[in-house]
């Protein structure tokens, strides 16, 4: 991110680390028995609380950094992460608007004769110095609730990422908080959904993974627009 330039980004909407592989990993769940790619084993989930708070800390600077006034901040997380998000974020002039909750219609029925199955995540939107940026809704009133399935397998042809996020939720989104040919940057891109998703609405994007087997899904992903087009 320190190598993008000053107040060039119309909007940043990414979904960092939830950090909630520890939490999860404390407690006394049979998460073992469960599937090799879930978030608890995904490997960038485990980070010491501090540390965590600390990288989201320089992340939410650099975003400060890059997004040109009244740009948009829009943050996928973990609901019990949404406080700190928002103290660290308002300390560094961005303005809170609200906390949209994703429901997903089909999630793994996990421990479902014992709890209430966990079907939904949560996005935090905020503004860059302004108290509003651009909305675009059509004259229509739009809810901070966006339904869908979890991410379908075709949109996995490329490779599978533990925590892909649908394109449905991304469209909805990007759509609604940037015009056409604005940058959108995610920093946090794992398979790429949110590049994607702003290739097939004709905005400009910027991605960014540390994992190379996720950057090539996304490459693959977006080179297959290309291809189709
Ligand atoms: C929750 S996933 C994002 C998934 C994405 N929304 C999708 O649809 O595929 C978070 C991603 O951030 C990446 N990541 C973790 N730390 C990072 C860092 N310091 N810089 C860049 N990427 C990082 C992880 O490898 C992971 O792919």
């Amino acid at each position: 991110m320190q190598s993008i330039p000053t107040e060039t980004v119309d909007a940043v909407i990414t979904d960092p680390p939830y950090n909630i592989g520890l939490f999860m990993h404390e407690r006394n769940t049979n998460l073992k028995k469960m599937r090799e790619n879930q978030f608890a084993y995904a490997g960038w989930d485990n980070m010491e609380y501090k540390a965590w708070k600390r990288n989201m800390s320089r992340f939410l600077t650099q975003c400060a950094r890059v997004l040109k006034k009244r740009g948009t901040l829009i943050m996928f997380m973990s609901i019990i992460k949404v406080a700190d998000i928002i103290e660290l974020a308002t300390k560094l002039g961005f303005y809170y608007k609200t906390t949209g909750v994703w429901h997903k219609t089909n999630p793994m029925p996990r421990n479902m004769n014992l709890q209430f199955v966990n079907s939904t995540e949560c996005w935090i939107y905020f503004i860059y110095k302004g108290t509003s940026g651009t909305f675009n809704n059509d004259g229509n009133v739009k809810h901070d609730f966006l339904e869908s399935s979890v991410c379908p397998n075709s949109e996995k042809n490329f490779g599978k990422h533990p925590t892909q996020k649908p394109l449905k939720i991304l469209k909805e989104l990007i759509g609604c908080v940037t015009n056409e040919g604005e940058v959108v940057l995610d920093p946090f891109m794992g398979s790429g959904s949110t590049c994607v998703a702003c290739d097939i609405l004709r905005r400009r994007y910027i991605g960014i993974e540390i994992e190379e087997i996720y950057f090539d899904i996304a490459n693959s992903r977006i080179q297959y627009l290309d291809k189709i087009r």
